[in-house]
């Protein structure tokens, strides 16, 4: 499948050729040296690592250090990068005080948008993008303030105080905290959910050209702040299509609700009537499968045998729904397998983080991404505005009738 190559000068005389691809499929938006996907072959790699090395023997400060950075820390430049990470995990209470403006039922996304959003009401006049250190240090604002920022929205929404981030634990287990502890109970995360959020934050912390990545390219190419250009990434991230189908997923399978009914909804999602689609299968890269379900799948496992939830109702639904999804005609055909939203959505779950906080944390893992590709877009003399062409199917010129 390729772009259609539109001969435009029948209506614009002056005008010459252009490519027509509808969502992107076979047009390069960028150049990039952070992230590489191969569909075909199932390959994620961060700056040239495998997806599957990473995730099993580096931390997420590792990971977000390598997609800034371009390599991996030595001890020193990480004990420097978790520091620097630190010294920025608090809001301005102003900013906290942002949260009251929300409805309490919002949705966290909602949250999430507004408040990444008005970060760049703090960080604006003093900041000069063309500036490299001044990037860097929006770059550690923005990944050290969106655990606070994503637990905060959770604690607003279940009408709990906010705790403040507690420096003395690591990146994860101080997400945990701020999520889980009260003022009348201390949190000690559990080293084994601890361990498990680190993958769910490594898996998600790139996925090169995507559409909230996209998005926060194109945004940042008229040099917006960059903060607001997160904010534009996490809108886009919430939709069911792209982050979020963690959640759409785990809502799917409470609908479908048991093992019995698993095939009228196989059918519904076959059915071109039907505008149903199972969530959480299929993806616009990897056709054979995404290596990202592979060791969230791995993850799952581990933690539901470690927690004895293994038994879980709709676990064992969603085991069964990949069962018969892998073996049907229609989704092999199509090359529909369960993508890393699948399985991710059962892990959150599984760590007792409600269903309407999947997309956030999804947002909080990409947050580096967006910023290194940010970052590599505004450091290239190249970079232009994106503006992109449309092909126009309206009425040719004519003109008014006369009065
Ligand atoms: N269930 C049923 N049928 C599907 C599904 C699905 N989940 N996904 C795709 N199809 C079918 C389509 O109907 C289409 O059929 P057709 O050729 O007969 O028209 C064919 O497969 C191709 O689908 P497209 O929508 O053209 O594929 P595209 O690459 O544009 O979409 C996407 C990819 C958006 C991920 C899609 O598979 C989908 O909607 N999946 C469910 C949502 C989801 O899980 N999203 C998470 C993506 S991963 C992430 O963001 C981390």
């Amino acid at each position: 499948e390729g772009p259609d190559v539109i001969d435009i000068r029948a209506l614009y005389p002056q005008s010459g050729l252009f490519t027509y691809d509808p969502g992107f499929v076979s047009t390069a938006s960028s150049k990039s040296a952070i992230t590489f996907i191969d569909g075909d072959e199932g390959v994620l790699l961060y700056r040239g690592y495998p997806i599957e090395q990473l995730a099993t023997r580096c931390d997420f400060m590792e990971v977000c250090y390598l997609l800034l950075n371009g390599e991996l820390p030595d001890s020193t430049q990480k004990n420097q990068f978790v520091t620097t990470v630190k010294n920025h995990t608090m809001l301005h209470e102003q900013l906290v005080k942002f949260f009251g403006g929300f409805r309490r039922d919002a949705h966290p996304m909602a949250v999430m948008v507004g408040v990444v959003g008005a970060l760049s009401a703090f960080y604006h006049e003093a900041m000069d993008i063309a500036d490299a250190i001044h990037r860097e240090e929006s770059a550690f604002r923005l990944i050290a303030k969106l655990p606070t920022i994503t637990a905060m929205a959770y604690k607003y929404n279940i009408g709990q105080p906010f705790i403040y981030p507690h420096n003395d634990l690591g990146y994860t287990e101080n997400f945990l905290y701020m999520m889980f502890a009260t003022p009348a109970e201390k949190y000690v995360p559990n080293p084994i959910i601890a361990r498990a959020m680190d993958r769910i934050l490594i898996l998600h912390a790139d996925h090169e050209q995507n559409a909230s990545t996209s998005t926060v390219r194109l945004a940042g190419s008229s040099g917006a702040n960059p903060f607001a250009c997160i904010s534009a990434g996490i809108a886009c991230l919430w939709g069911p299509a792209h982050g979020g189908a963690n959640e759409a997923c785990l809502n799917m399978l409470e609908e479908i609700g048991d093992i019995s009914r698993i095939n009228e909804y196989i059918n519904r999602a076959k059915d071109k009537n039907d505008p149903f689609r199972l969530m959480g299968f299929g993806h616009r890269v990897y056709k054979n499968f995404d290596p990202r379900a592979n060791l969230m799948r791995e993850t799952c496992h581990e933690v539901l045998n470690e927690l004895g939830l293994h038994n879980d109702r709709l676990f064992k639904l969603a085991l069964e729904l990949e069962k018969i999804a892998l073996e049907d005609d229609y989704f092999i055909s199509k090359k529909l397998y369960p993508n890393v939203d699948f399985y991710s959505g059962i892990v959150q779950r599984a760590l007792g983080i409600p269903t309407s906080m999947f997309t956030s944390v999804f947002a909080m893992a990409r947050t580096v991404g967006w910023v290194a590709q940010w970052n590599e877009m505004i450091s290239d003399p190249e970079q232009k505005i994106g503006r992109p062409r449309q092909l126009y199917i309206g009425t040719p010129r004519r003109d008014m009738p006369k009065s």
